[in-house]
Protein backbone atom coordinates (compact mmCIF):
# COMPACT_ATOMS: atom_id res chain seq x y z
CA UNK A 1 0.00 0.00 0.00
CA UNK A 2 2.35 2.69 0.85
CA UNK A 3 3.45 2.98 -2.55
CA UNK A 4 -0.24 4.33 -3.28
CA UNK A 5 -0.37 6.54 -0.02
CA UNK A 6 0.02 10.03 -0.50
CA UNK A 7 2.18 11.82 2.41
CA UNK A 8 -0.44 13.93 3.21
CA UNK A 9 -2.45 10.67 5.28
CA UNK A 10 0.85 9.33 6.70
CA UNK A 11 -0.14 11.11 10.08
CA UNK A 12 -3.29 9.17 10.43
CA UNK A 13 -2.26 5.99 8.61
CA UNK A 14 0.78 5.85 10.98
CA UNK A 15 -1.91 6.97 13.68
CA UNK A 16 -4.43 3.89 13.11
CA UNK A 17 -1.46 1.32 12.77
CA UNK A 18 -0.02 2.43 16.33
CA UNK A 19 -2.19 2.86 19.58
CA UNK A 20 -5.23 3.87 17.87
CA UNK A 21 -5.47 0.86 15.42
CA UNK A 22 -4.26 -1.41 18.49
CA UNK A 23 -7.10 -0.42 20.93
CA UNK A 24 -9.62 -0.60 18.28
CA UNK A 25 -8.84 -3.94 17.29
CA UNK A 26 -8.78 -5.04 20.51
CA UNK A 27 -12.05 -3.19 21.85
CA UNK A 28 -13.78 -4.55 18.24
CA UNK A 29 -16.68 -6.74 20.36
CA UNK A 30 -18.06 -3.71 22.88
CA UNK A 31 -17.22 -0.99 20.38
CA UNK A 32 -19.24 -2.86 17.81
CA UNK A 33 -21.84 -3.02 19.94
CA UNK A 34 -21.92 1.03 21.08
CA UNK A 35 -21.94 2.00 17.00
CA UNK A 36 -23.78 -0.35 15.31
CA UNK A 37 -27.02 1.20 15.23
CA UNK A 38 -26.00 3.96 13.83
CA UNK A 39 -24.14 2.17 10.91
CA UNK A 40 -27.13 0.07 10.37
CA UNK A 41 -29.07 3.98 10.08
CA UNK A 42 -27.23 4.56 7.12
CA UNK A 43 -26.86 1.15 5.43
CA UNK A 44 -30.98 1.38 5.50
CA UNK A 45 -30.45 4.49 3.84
CA UNK A 46 -28.38 2.70 1.36
CA UNK A 47 -30.64 0.37 0.54
CA UNK A 48 -28.14 -2.23 -0.98
CA UNK A 49 -29.67 -4.65 -2.87
CA UNK A 50 -28.64 -8.19 -4.40
CA UNK A 51 -26.14 -8.39 -6.60
CA UNK A 52 -24.46 -5.20 -5.96
CA UNK A 53 -20.96 -4.03 -5.85
CA UNK A 54 -20.66 -1.75 -2.81
CA UNK A 55 -17.41 -0.24 -1.25
CA UNK A 56 -16.99 -0.18 2.63
CA UNK A 57 -14.47 3.19 3.64
CA UNK A 58 -12.46 2.97 6.37
CA UNK A 59 -14.32 -0.04 6.98
CA UNK A 60 -11.65 -0.88 10.44
CA UNK A 61 -12.34 -4.29 11.74
CA UNK A 62 -15.43 -5.08 9.33
CA UNK A 63 -18.77 -5.37 11.14
CA UNK A 64 -20.79 -2.89 8.13
CA UNK A 65 -18.34 -5.05 5.40
CA UNK A 66 -20.45 -8.39 7.15
CA UNK A 67 -23.80 -6.37 7.02
CA UNK A 68 -23.49 -5.27 3.53
CA UNK A 69 -22.72 -8.54 2.27
CA UNK A 70 -25.50 -9.72 3.74
CA UNK A 71 -27.25 -7.63 2.03
CA UNK A 72 -26.02 -8.11 -2.01
CA UNK A 73 -25.45 -12.22 -1.15
CA UNK A 74 -22.95 -14.45 -2.60
CA UNK A 75 -23.42 -12.71 -6.52
CA UNK A 76 -22.49 -9.20 -5.15
CA UNK A 77 -19.31 -8.51 -3.62
CA UNK A 78 -18.54 -5.70 -1.03
CA UNK A 79 -14.61 -3.84 -1.11
CA UNK A 80 -13.91 -2.97 2.45
CA UNK A 81 -10.41 -0.78 2.46
CA UNK A 82 -8.86 0.29 5.14
CA UNK A 83 -5.28 1.92 5.72
CA UNK A 84 -5.00 0.08 9.12
CA UNK A 85 -3.00 -3.25 9.19
CA UNK A 86 -4.26 -4.51 12.75
CA UNK A 87 -7.93 -4.04 12.07
CA UNK A 88 -8.10 -5.45 8.48
CA UNK A 89 -6.55 -8.55 10.71
CA UNK A 90 -9.84 -8.71 12.87
CA UNK A 91 -12.14 -7.92 9.96
CA UNK A 92 -10.24 -11.02 7.91
CA UNK A 93 -10.57 -13.49 10.79
CA UNK A 94 -14.32 -12.86 11.36
CA UNK A 95 -15.40 -12.78 7.63
CA UNK A 96 -13.72 -16.03 6.99
CA UNK A 97 -16.47 -17.93 8.75
CA UNK A 98 -18.96 -16.89 6.97
CA UNK A 99 -20.14 -19.15 4.28
CA UNK A 100 -20.67 -17.38 0.65
CA UNK A 101 -19.64 -13.38 2.81
CA UNK A 102 -17.80 -12.16 -0.51
CA UNK A 103 -15.71 -9.55 1.35
CA UNK A 104 -12.26 -8.51 -0.29
CA UNK A 105 -10.71 -6.46 2.51
CA UNK A 106 -7.95 -4.06 0.96
CA UNK A 107 -5.48 -2.83 2.28
CA UNK A 108 -5.66 0.71 0.90
CA UNK A 109 -5.92 4.70 1.65
CA UNK A 110 -9.26 5.66 0.10
CA UNK A 111 -7.77 8.88 -1.30
CA UNK A 112 -5.56 7.62 -3.79
CA UNK A 113 -6.92 3.99 -4.22
CA UNK A 114 -6.01 3.57 -7.89
CA UNK A 115 -9.97 1.62 -8.61
CA UNK A 116 -11.25 1.07 -11.91
CA UNK A 117 -13.44 3.80 -12.99
CA UNK A 118 -17.61 3.37 -12.63
CA UNK A 119 -17.46 -0.60 -11.09
CA UNK A 120 -19.39 0.27 -8.25
CA UNK A 121 -23.37 0.50 -7.31
CA UNK A 122 -22.64 2.04 -4.25
CA UNK A 123 -19.98 3.41 -1.70
CA UNK A 124 -20.70 3.56 2.54
CA UNK A 125 -18.69 4.29 5.47
CA UNK A 126 -19.56 4.08 9.23
CA UNK A 127 -16.82 6.69 10.64
CA UNK A 128 -14.61 6.10 8.20
CA UNK A 129 -14.37 9.29 5.82
CA UNK A 130 -13.45 12.04 8.31
CA UNK A 131 -9.74 10.95 8.19
CA UNK A 132 -8.62 12.50 4.82
CA UNK A 133 -5.75 15.12 4.65
CA UNK A 134 -8.01 16.07 1.06
CA UNK A 135 -11.25 15.24 1.17
CA UNK A 136 -12.36 16.31 -1.82
CA UNK A 137 -9.60 14.38 -3.52
CA UNK A 138 -10.56 11.41 -1.53
CA UNK A 139 -14.40 11.69 -2.25
CA UNK A 140 -13.33 12.81 -5.84
CA UNK A 141 -11.29 9.41 -6.46
CA UNK A 142 -14.73 7.24 -4.45
CA UNK A 143 -16.92 9.33 -7.11
CA UNK A 144 -14.75 7.66 -9.95
CA UNK A 145 -15.04 4.33 -9.12
CA UNK A 146 -19.31 4.60 -8.60
CA UNK A 147 -21.59 4.09 -11.72
CA UNK A 148 -23.84 6.47 -13.18
CA UNK A 149 -26.26 6.89 -10.73
CA UNK A 150 -24.46 5.28 -7.81
CA UNK A 151 -24.88 5.81 -4.42
CA UNK A 152 -23.09 7.63 -1.59
CA UNK A 153 -24.15 6.95 1.99
CA UNK A 154 -21.72 7.44 5.15
CA UNK A 155 -22.70 8.09 9.02
CA UNK A 156 -20.29 10.46 10.69
CA UNK A 157 -20.23 12.70 14.27
CA UNK A 158 -21.87 16.01 14.65
CA UNK A 159 -20.22 18.25 17.19
CA UNK A 160 -18.37 16.76 20.72
CA UNK A 161 -20.98 19.22 22.73
CA UNK A 162 -23.64 16.91 21.55
CA UNK A 163 -22.24 13.77 21.57
CA UNK A 164 -23.00 12.84 25.07
CA UNK A 165 -21.11 9.39 24.63
CA UNK A 166 -17.80 11.51 24.40
CA UNK A 167 -18.50 14.56 25.53
CA UNK A 168 -19.42 13.69 29.45
CA UNK A 169 -16.53 11.30 29.64
CA UNK A 170 -14.07 13.67 28.89
CA UNK A 171 -15.84 16.36 31.14
CA UNK A 172 -15.69 14.31 33.94
CA UNK A 173 -11.64 13.37 33.97
CA UNK A 174 -11.01 17.39 31.99
CA UNK A 175 -10.11 18.67 35.79
CA UNK A 176 -6.80 15.98 35.72
CA UNK A 177 -6.08 16.65 32.10
CA UNK A 178 -3.22 19.23 31.33
CA UNK A 179 -5.09 22.13 29.15
CA UNK A 180 -6.05 21.22 25.91
CA UNK A 181 -4.19 22.55 22.86
CA UNK A 182 -6.38 24.44 20.53
CA UNK A 183 -7.04 21.73 17.28
CA UNK A 184 -8.18 23.09 13.51
CA UNK A 185 -12.01 21.66 13.42
CA UNK A 186 -11.57 20.94 10.23
CA UNK A 187 -8.16 18.84 10.81
CA UNK A 188 -8.64 15.10 10.02
CA UNK A 189 -10.21 13.33 12.69
CA UNK A 190 -13.47 12.74 14.18
CA UNK A 191 -15.55 15.44 14.29
CA UNK A 192 -13.92 16.76 11.10
CA UNK A 193 -17.36 16.17 9.62
CA UNK A 194 -19.34 18.45 12.02
CA UNK A 195 -20.02 20.87 10.05
CA UNK A 196 -22.87 20.21 7.47
CA UNK A 197 -21.92 23.04 5.40
CA UNK A 198 -18.54 22.15 4.71
CA UNK A 199 -19.75 18.45 4.22
CA UNK A 200 -21.71 19.20 1.15
CA UNK A 201 -19.79 21.25 0.09
CA UNK A 202 -16.86 18.92 0.09
CA UNK A 203 -19.37 16.36 -1.79
CA UNK A 204 -20.09 18.80 -4.40
CA UNK A 205 -16.44 20.20 -5.61
CA UNK A 206 -15.69 16.11 -5.45
CA UNK A 207 -18.48 16.06 -8.44
CA UNK A 208 -21.38 14.56 -6.38
CA UNK A 209 -24.80 15.71 -6.84
CA UNK A 210 -27.99 15.84 -4.65
CA UNK A 211 -26.15 15.64 -1.42
CA UNK A 212 -28.43 15.17 1.62
CA UNK A 213 -27.12 15.55 5.30
CA UNK A 214 -29.65 14.44 8.06
CA UNK A 215 -29.37 14.55 11.76
CA UNK A 216 -29.80 11.33 13.52
CA UNK A 217 -29.88 11.12 17.13
CA UNK A 218 -30.18 7.60 19.10
CA UNK A 219 -29.06 7.01 22.64
CA UNK A 220 -26.33 4.03 22.35
CA UNK A 221 -24.12 1.87 24.53
CA UNK A 222 -25.71 -1.17 26.19
CA UNK A 223 -22.64 -2.42 28.53
CA UNK A 224 -22.10 -2.67 31.82
CA UNK A 225 -20.74 0.12 33.31
CA UNK A 226 -16.94 -1.60 33.91
CA UNK A 227 -16.94 -2.00 30.22
CA UNK A 228 -18.26 1.37 29.04
CA UNK A 229 -15.97 3.36 31.46
CA UNK A 230 -12.85 1.27 30.75
CA UNK A 231 -13.88 1.54 26.83
CA UNK A 232 -14.79 5.40 26.88
CA UNK A 233 -11.31 5.71 28.55
CA UNK A 234 -9.41 4.14 25.73
CA UNK A 235 -11.21 5.74 22.97
CA UNK A 236 -12.38 8.99 21.33
CA UNK A 237 -10.77 12.27 22.78
CA UNK A 238 -10.31 11.23 26.20
CA UNK A 239 -8.67 8.03 25.10
CA UNK A 240 -6.34 10.01 22.84
CA UNK A 241 -5.22 12.05 26.04
CA UNK A 242 -4.90 8.82 28.01
CA UNK A 243 -2.46 7.98 25.08
CA UNK A 244 -0.40 10.52 25.82
CA UNK A 245 -0.66 10.66 29.65
CA UNK A 246 -1.19 6.50 30.46
CA UNK A 247 -0.48 7.60 33.85
CA UNK A 248 -3.48 9.19 35.00
CA UNK A 249 -5.67 6.69 33.53
CA UNK A 250 -6.72 5.16 36.93
CA UNK A 251 -7.87 8.68 38.53
CA UNK A 252 -9.27 9.20 35.22
CA UNK A 253 -11.40 5.89 35.13
CA UNK A 254 -13.19 6.71 38.64
CA UNK A 255 -14.25 10.17 37.46
CA UNK A 256 -15.91 8.75 34.34
CA UNK A 257 -16.72 5.60 36.61
CA UNK A 258 -18.94 8.65 39.06
CA UNK A 259 -20.41 10.21 36.03
CA UNK A 260 -21.67 7.58 34.18
CA UNK A 261 -22.87 5.50 37.30
CA UNK A 262 -26.18 7.79 36.99
CA UNK A 263 -26.73 6.64 33.28
CA UNK A 264 -26.80 3.03 34.13
CA UNK A 265 -29.93 1.34 33.71
CA UNK A 266 -31.44 -2.17 32.97
CA UNK A 267 -29.29 -2.51 29.65
CA UNK A 268 -26.65 -1.28 30.35
CA UNK A 269 -25.01 2.83 30.52
CA UNK A 270 -26.64 4.48 27.45
CA UNK A 271 -26.05 8.16 26.30
CA UNK A 272 -26.83 10.25 23.49
CA UNK A 273 -24.73 10.40 20.18
CA UNK A 274 -25.58 12.88 17.64
CA UNK A 275 -24.74 11.91 13.94
CA UNK A 276 -25.20 13.27 10.48
CA UNK A 277 -26.34 10.49 7.48
CA UNK A 278 -24.75 11.67 4.81
CA UNK A 279 -26.19 10.36 0.92
CA UNK A 280 -25.02 11.85 -2.62
CA UNK A 281 -25.45 10.50 -5.82
CA UNK A 282 -22.77 10.06 -8.66
CA UNK A 283 -23.86 11.66 -11.00
CA UNK A 284 -25.57 11.07 -14.99
C1 LIG B 1 -13.35 5.52 13.59
S1 LIG B 1 -12.69 4.16 12.69
C2 LIG B 1 -14.16 3.39 12.05
C3 LIG B 1 -13.95 1.97 11.67
C4 LIG B 1 -15.19 1.21 11.20
N1 LIG B 1 -15.78 1.79 10.02
C5 LIG B 1 -16.21 1.11 12.31
O1 LIG B 1 -17.23 1.80 12.27
O2 LIG B 1 -15.98 0.33 13.25
C6 LIG B 1 -12.02 4.97 11.26
C7 LIG B 1 -11.39 4.05 10.26
O3 LIG B 1 -11.01 4.78 9.09
C8 LIG B 1 -9.78 4.25 8.63
N2 LIG B 1 -9.13 5.24 7.75
C9 LIG B 1 -8.60 6.44 8.10
N3 LIG B 1 -8.09 7.05 7.01
C10 LIG B 1 -8.31 6.23 5.95
C11 LIG B 1 -8.00 6.31 4.56
N4 LIG B 1 -7.36 7.35 4.04
N5 LIG B 1 -8.38 5.27 3.75
C12 LIG B 1 -9.02 4.17 4.26
N6 LIG B 1 -9.31 4.05 5.59
C13 LIG B 1 -8.98 5.06 6.42
C14 LIG B 1 -9.03 3.96 9.92
O4 LIG B 1 -7.94 3.09 9.74
C15 LIG B 1 -10.13 3.37 10.78
O5 LIG B 1 -10.25 2.00 10.62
Amino acid sequence: MSARSTADNRDQIAYWNDAAGATWAKLQIVLDRQVEPLGREAIRRLAPRPDERILDLGCGCGQTSLELAAEVGPSGAVVALDVSRPMLAVARARARPVPGAAIEFREADAQVEPFAPAVFDAAFSRFGVMFFADPVAAFGNVRRALKPAGRLAFVCWRTLEENDWMRVPLEAARGLLPPPTPVDPQAPGPFAFADAARVRRILVDAGFVNPRIEPFDALIGGTGLDETVRLLCRVGPLGAAMRERPDLLPAAADAVRAALSPRLGPDGVRMRAAVWIVQAASGP
